[in-house]
């Protein structure tokens, strides 16, 4: 289970060098370590990675809303936790979350065929996720991968995702 907790509280597991940067988001900084693929939310207008307490709420409200989808039967990555992440060079701490990475492309690359079938399993996703009453914007292509081994789609960044609180 995913607890909130102060950053000198929260499990040392993973480090990553600032420089290796795996992909960058618009909120997250993704870095890829132990074979899993970790998030850490940045100031997108300066490119600084934080460290506030903001930052470790915003890691945590991410997870623990992926976490959720899971549950309700969404195809997201498997969320590993919250953690102190460690900058070798700096040796500073940063809050973020960890996930199972998955092997493949985002849906923004890909052509033909391939592509229609991976939107159309993108939508069946996005209906299902309505029908159980997530809210959520335009996922954009970015924010959905496609892993040919498992010939599976999984969806991205559910950052900005909410629920309907109304009785369904
Ligand atoms: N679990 C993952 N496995 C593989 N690639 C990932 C994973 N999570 C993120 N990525 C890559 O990093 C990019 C940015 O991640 P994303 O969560 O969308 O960040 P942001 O919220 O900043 O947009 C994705 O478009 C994808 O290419
Ligand atoms: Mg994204």
């Amino acid at each position: 289970m995913i607890t909130l907790k102060p950053l000198e509280r929260l499990e040392k597991k993973y480090s990553f060098r600032e420089k290796e940067l795996f992909n960058n988001g618009s909120s997250g900084k993704i870095y890829f370590d132990k074979g899993d693929i970790i998030k850490i939310p940045y100031d997108f207008s300066t490119g600084i990675l934080l460290n506030s307490t903001g930052a470790q709420k915003k890691a945590f409200n991410e997870a623990k809303m992926q976490e959720f989808a899971i549950e309700m039967g969404l195809k997201f990555p498997e969320v590993y936790g919250v953690f102190a992440i460690k900058e070798e060079e700096s040796g500073k701490y940063y809050p973020g979350f960890a996930m199972r990475y998955v092997k493949g492309q985002t849906h923004s690359s890909l052509e033909g065929a391939l592509r229609e079938k991976v939107e159309m399993q993108r939508k069946a996703e996005l209906n299902k996720a309505r029908d159980l009453g997530f809210i959520f914007n335009d996922v954009n292509t970015g924010n959905v991968m496609w892993c040919p081994e498992e010939e599976q789609t999984y969806l991205l960044d559910c950052e900005f995702w909410g629920y309907r609180t109304e009785l369904i």
